[in-house]
């Protein structure tokens, strides 16, 4: 596809320019992002608040550019005003759970279930946009237990570093994110999410370690 400058770099995909209100997600390996565009366009035809997709083509996806602050922009820029913020969070998930997952998208292992998962829900992934919030990036989309959704941006909430002023008031946000979202139906998925995570390449090991830490605690009632 035709594409123009970078806006921007992740680890696994770029984002590029690619006409008014239109960005390419391309993956760096050349790795196929049909499935995921697919997983969008299903998740938006439910009325779920994914970004339009207008093509898919082995590893770009073309879509709707979307513009506004991340939710964890706005946690940063406000951190006394992040027990609010994040509940925005447990609201998406909720939506998100009322999405039947389709029969070809792959099982979350370990988390038997007919919803559609995002995986990776956590405050950057989130755009709040004049339109309303919109969730990119659904590489981890998946098939299976609502539940399981809500553990994996528990864990996330918990154990990736947010930069002190947050870091610091983790406790306080990280209890409203639980009261809204429902710590006890996650719970069971925690350590299939913390299997998940500690698998990841991307997470240091100072991170894993955290992870484990998490679960000794979490992981019971
Ligand atoms: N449709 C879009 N429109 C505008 N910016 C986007 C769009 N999708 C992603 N981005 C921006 O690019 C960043 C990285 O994209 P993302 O899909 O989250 O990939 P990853 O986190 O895997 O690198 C996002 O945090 C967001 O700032
Ligand atoms: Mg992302």
């Amino acid at each position: 596809m035709d594409v123009g400058p970078l806006i921007a770099a992740g680890r696994e995909c770029e984002i590029l320019e690619a006409g008014p209100g239109r960005v390419v997600r391309r993956s760096r390996d050349g790795r196929d992002l049909e499935r995921e565009a697919a997983a969008m366009r299903h998740a938006r035809r439910h009325g779920f608040p994914a970004p339009e997709v207008f093509d898919a083509d082995g590893p770009d996806i073309l879509m709707e550019r979307v513009d506004g602050p991340s939710l964890m922009e706005e946690m940063v820029r406000a951190p006394q005003e992040a027990h609010r913020r994040v509940r925005l969070l447990a609201t998406l998930l909720r939506d998100l759970a009322g999405v039947r997952a389709p029969g070809w998208l792959q099982a979350a292992p370990g988390c038997p279930g007919n919803r559609l998962l995002h995986l990776d829900l956590h405050p950057a992934n989130v755009i709040l946009t004049a339109d309303g919030p919109k969730v990119v990036d659904w590489a981890n989309a998946a098939r299976g237990a609502a539940g399981a959704d809500v553990a994996c941006t528990w864990l996330l909430l918990a154990t990736t570093p947010a930069g002190r002023p947050l870091d610091e008031r983790r406790t306080t946000w990280l209890a409203a994110f639980l009261e809204d979202a429902g710590a006890e139906a996650a719970r069971p998925y925690l350590p299939a999410m913390a299997d998940r995570r500690r698998a990841d390449r991307n997470v240091t090991d100072e991170e894993k370690a955290g992870i484990t830490a998490f679960l000794t605690e979490n992981a019971q009632p």
